[in-house]
C-alpha cells in the first residue's frame, strides 16, 4: 500500500522511527536534522568551535554526519575534511573515493591522508605482522585513526574532530567497557570530551541516532557512501555477541540504547574522577602526547618500518 507522508501528503519513504509518523524524503531529511541539532544544544557541542576537523571514512555514518553539519551549521562553522587511506585491500580506495565526492559535492575544503605514503605502513602490513606489532588489527586501527585524526586538527588549527559515532557504537562500547571494568574508559564515549593539551576536543554529534537512521538519511539524500564491512572487523568474541543482544534488546524495549546512553552520560560520568591523566608525557619521537616515552602510534610505526628496513637489509646481504 502506498504510504502518504504525514506532514505533506507526497509518497512517503521511511518512518520517523519503529511506529511513529510516515514522511517522505525533504521531512526525512529535516526530522533527522533535527535531531542531530537537539544533540549538539543538549550537549553544546559546538560550544567555542569555528573551524571543525569532520572526520570522514566514506561509510553511511559519517557521510551523514558531514551533510548534516553542513546543512546545519555550514553557514556558522568552518569545516575541513579529512579521509585516512588506511590501506585495506579492496576496502580504502572505494571508502576514500566516496568520502571526496562528498566532500567535492558541497564544497568542503579536504584532506587526505595516505597512511602509506605519509607513514610507511598500511593496516593490512600491521595485521600481517600483528605478532610483531603486538595488537590486534582492530585496536592498531584505531589508534591510527586517532592519532592522524589529532595531528591534522593541529595542522589545519580546527577547534575540535567530529566523528560520526552513533548510538548504536556508543552503547555497545559503554556496555563492553562496564562488562569489563573499564569505568575510565567510559569518559571518552561522552558526546564532547575537552582539549586536554594537544589533545584536540572531540564532538559526536550522532550520540543520540541509530545507524538504521544514519542509513536512512544517506538513502533520502542520495550521497554516494560505500557499505561494505571492513575485512579485518573480527566475526566472532564479545563484541558482535553483545550488538546482537543489544540490537533484540531494542526490539523488546523501545529506545533501550538511547535510555542506558543518556543516563550514564548525565548520571555515571560526573561522578568518574579520572585518576591523573594517562598521558601527560610527551613522545620523545613526534611529540605528541603519549603515555609513556613514546606514543602508541610511533611505537606501533617504528615496529613496521624499523623492521621492514632490517629485512630489505638482511636479504641484500644475502643476494
Ligand atoms: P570506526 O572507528 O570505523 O567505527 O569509525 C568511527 C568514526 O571515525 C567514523 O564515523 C569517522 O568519523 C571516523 N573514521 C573512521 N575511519 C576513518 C577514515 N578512514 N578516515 C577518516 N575518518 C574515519
Ligand atoms: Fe580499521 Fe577495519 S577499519 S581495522
Ligand atoms: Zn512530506
Ligand atoms: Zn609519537
Amino acid at each position: 500500500m502506498l504510504r502518504r507522508c504525514t506532514i505533506c501528503g507526497e509518497r512517503a519513504v521511511a518512518r520517523a522511527a519503529p511506529g511513529r509518523r510516515y514522511l517522505c524524503a525533504k521531512h526525512y531529511a529535516e526530522h533527522f536534522e533535527r535531531r542531530v541539532a537537539r544533540t549538539v544544544e543538549k550537549y553544546k557541542l559546538l560550544r567555542g568551535v569555528e573551524r571543525l576537523l569532520v572526520a570522514v571514512s566514506g561509510g553511511k555514518d559519517s557521510v551523514a554526519l558531514l551533510h548534516a553539519l553542513h546543512r546545519l551549521y555550514g553557514d556558522r562553522v568552518e569545516l575541513v575534511g579529512l579521509t585516512i587511506d588506511l590501506g585495506i585491500e579492496g576496502y580504502s580506495s572505494p571508502q576514500v573515493e566516496a568520502a571526496k565526492q562528498n566532500f567535492e559535492a558541497l564544497g568542503v575544503e579536504y584532506r587526505v591522508v595516505r597512511l602509506s605514503k605519509e607513514y610507511g605502513f598500511t593496516i593490512d602490513e600491521a595485521s600481517r605482522r600483528r605478532k610483531l606489532v603486538r595488537r590486534p588489527t582492530c585496536s592498531v586501527c584505531g589508534i591510527v585513526k586517532r592519532y592522524i585524526m589529532n595531528s591534522v586538527a593541529l595542522e589545519v588549527s580546527a577547534d575540535a574532530v567530529a566523528t560520526g559515532h552513533n548510538l548504536d557504537d556508543l552503547s555497545l562500547f559503554t556496555l563492553m567497557s562496564i562488562a569489563q571494568g573499564r569505568v575510565d574508559d567510559l569518559v571518552k564515549l561522552a558526546p564532547r570530551t575537552e582539549r586536554a593539551g594537544r589533545l584536540v576536543s572531540r564532538i559526536r554529534p550522532l550520540a543520540l541516532v541509530s545507524g538504521k537512521e544514519t542509513l536512512t538519511y544517506v538513502v533520502v539524500l542520495g550521497a554516494p557512501f560505500h557499505h561494505e564491512n571492513c575485512p579485518h572487523a573480527p566475526s566472532d568474541g564479545l563484541r558482535p555477541k553483545l550488538s546482537a543482544m543489544l540490537e533484540a534488546l531494542e526490539d523488546s524495549v523501545p529506545e533501550f540504547r538511547r535510555m542506558m546512553y543518556t543516563n550514564i552520560v548525565s548520571n555515571l560520568l560526573p561522578r568518574i574522577t579520572r585518576p591523573a591523566e594517562v598521558e601527560t608525557q610527551t613522545c620523545m619521537v613526534c611529540g605528541m602526547p603519549a603515555s609513556g616515552k613514546t606514543c602508541s602510534f610511533c611505537r606501533i610505526r617504528l615496529r613496521l618500518v624499523e623492521s621492514g628496513k632490517n629485512r630489505v637489509a638482511t636479504s641484500s646481504l644475502r643476494g
